[in-house]
């Protein structure tokens, strides 16, 4: 089965844990709102959610796991030979939990993709809306953004705005930046795909 358009460019999504990112990725090329074909989805590790999600969805799935002594840039060189045998051209990172190399990041340059729960540049790294309500944010919100060099960084192509409400925990302040989360990602894939934004030296170009 494919899932999404049999000729257009071919998406990976990579993922660690739940996937409730990837499944909204999934539904948006089912219904044709991405105009790519769902080449791939790899996990890091097995047994996750993301990945019952993506068989669900008739997506072909395959972990690839770091082995013990493995250097970063050998890992990424397994998930790399991994993407060009499936042909991949736009890698969504969906929750997954790893720091990528540098060399990698390189070669999908314009083509990879973040999603992370902040309003980016504020609160990069883990916990970010609890870093948000340390901080006594009046808003918070998700970023997509082009993956580079550093962690959390790089173009920004979609931001989704929500309120900080009084007594928000750091459970409902994630839901309600979840629900923008749905709608951003495959946003910026469209975007991306339909070359009406990319990645210029360090600029976003629209
Ligand atoms: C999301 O909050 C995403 O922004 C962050 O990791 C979480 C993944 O959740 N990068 P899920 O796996 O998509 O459910």
């Amino acid at each position: 089965m494919t899932v999404g358009s049999s000729t257009g460019p071919r998406l990976a999504v990579l993922v660690s844990g739940r996937g409730r990112n990837l499944q909204a990725l999934l539904e948006a090329v089912a219904d044709g709102r991405i105009p790519a074909r769902a080449a791939v989805v790899i996990s890091d590790r097995p047994g996750v959610e993301a990945l019952e999600r993506a068989g669900r969805m008739g997506v072909p799935t395959e972990v690839v796991e770091p082995q013990p002594q493995q250097t970063r840039r050998e890992y990424d060189a397994m998930l790399t030979s991994r993407l060009t045998e499936h042909g991949v051209d736009l890698v969504a990172l969906a929750g997954f939990m790893r720091i990528l190399s540098p060399s990698f990041v390189r070669r999908y340059r314009g083509r990879l993709l973040n999603i992370h729960p902040s309003l980016l540049p504020a609160h990069r790294g883990l916990h970010a809306q609890r870093q948000a309500l340390e901080a006594g944010d009046r808003e918070s919100g998700c970023t997509v953004h082009f993956v580079d060099e550093a962690v959390d960084n790089g173009g920004i192509i979609v931001q989704r705005r929500v309120p900080v409400l009084p007594g928000d925990t750091e459970e409902s302040l994630s839901r309600r930046i979840l629900e923008q989360e749905h709608l951003a990602f495959p946003e910026a894939v469209r975007l991306v795909l339909s070359g009406r934004v990319r990645v210029d030296a360090t600029e976003v170009k629209r």
